[in-house]
């Protein structure tokens, strides 16, 4: 049951530790346009990714690992959100489940609630091809994500050390797997470099997980007594995490994530090349302090809100949007400029 506390915990520090809004998006700024010659009632939010046919470009990310009747109560109730309002979800880890099949249920019960929607699996990136297929399999799963956390697990006591062979590991997966696999970060960014790795094995969907929100370094830093502060602003912010991984290659597909929480910023990681928007840390705080059915309120105004935001951006659809023209600003642009890529 440590797994189980531990997860717990990882709830209540990401509350704690709260969401820092240096995703970077804040460099970047939409080109006001007069005409922009459509109208809202023809504004598309409906998206392909990987293989994916979803309604909605933004999806509820895994949270939600651990087992246990919590887990089995948050996986339900964002199941019903993910259900009532028509986007994707993904779980959280599924590996507590995997090592002890009695806590199936509080994964099994995503698919329960939602018998027809986008349900994605998660591991991370130690699990075997068998560990994959039996994860995705508990839940019928339309897609999977591996996780790769090395801060974090790095920052956590009892995380691990040993980081060789991740890479092989998920080339076997995703020849093997049968669905679609997206590879994630968890609130660190992927670099350009990482994403060629990945691309190179094979791998066709990434998250960037970046860098803004959720903050893994400083939720493990409270869960241990000698600090590793040097973690806590430590990741490639979200906004040149994406553009480094949408420039690696036109045949990927990139999800931005990582401190995202309004309209706004949802259409700005979309104009960067984003094809979807992972949200975790502000969809779980709309839960707790304010409920189930203040969540799907939410999760509607958002789409709402978007047509609005690409009916004056003259956007009708998402791939209009991705070629929006945008200018960046302060760091992002900084960063971007050092890093060759424009
Ligand atoms: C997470 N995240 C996560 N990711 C993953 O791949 N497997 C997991 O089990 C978890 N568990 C988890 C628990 C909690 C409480 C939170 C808040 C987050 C990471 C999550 O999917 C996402 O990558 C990061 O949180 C960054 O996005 P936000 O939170 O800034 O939108």
């Amino acid at each position: 049951m440590e797994r189980a506390k531990r997860k717990l915990e990882h709830i209540d520090f990401a509350l704690k530790t709260g969401q820092q809004r240096k995703s970077g998006l804040e460099d970047i700024s939409f080109i006001h346009q007069s005409l922009p010659g459509i109208s809202l009632n023809n504004v598309d939010l409906t998206v392909e990714i990987g293989g994916l046919n979803l309604s909605s470009p933004i999806f509820i990310n895994a949270m939600t690992g651990g087992g246990g009747l919590e887990t089995e109560k948050l996986n339900g109730d964002l199941a019903i959100a993910a259900r009532e309002t028509g986007i994707a979800m993904a779980v959280g880890s599924q590996m507590a489940a995997i090592k002890d099949s009695g806590q199936q249920a509080s994964f099994k019960v995503a698919r329960q609630e939602n018998p027809n929607g986008v349900l994605i699996g998660n591991l991370g990136g130690e699990a075997t091809v068998e560990q994959a297929k039996r994860a995705s399999d508990m839940i019928e799963a339309d897609a999977l994500q591996i996780h790769l956390n090395v801060i974090q697990e790095l920052t956590m006591p009892e995380g691990d050390r040993n980081f060789a062979g991740t890479l092989s590991r998920i080339e076997e997966i995703n020849r093997c797997l049968g669905v679609p696999m997206i590879v994630k970060e968890v609130g660190f960014g992927m670099s350009k470099e990482t994403v060629e790795q990945l691309l190179s094995v094979g791998v066709s969907i990434i998250d960037v997980g970046g860098f803004g929100g959720t903050n893994f370094a400083k939720i493990e830093n409270e869960r241990r007594a000698k600090i590793l502060s040097y973690f806590n602003e430590w990741g490639i912010p979200t906004a040149a995490s994406i553009v480094e991984a949408v420039n690696v290659s036109p045949a990927l597909s990139v999800i931005g994530s990582g401190g995202i929480q309004c309209p706004l910023e949802i259409t700005k990681s979309l104009a960067l090349g984003a094809k979807g928007v992972g949200l975790a840390g502000h969809f779980l705080k709309l839960y707790k302090e304010l409920g189930l059915a203040q969540l799907i309120k939410e999760i509607n105004y958002i789409h709402e809100d978007l047509k609005i935001i690409m009916t004056a951006l003259g956007a009708a659809n998402i791939s209009e949007l991705r070629k929006t023209k945008i200018v960046i600003a302060g760091n992002t642009y900084h960063w971007l400029t050092q890093r060759g890529i424009d």
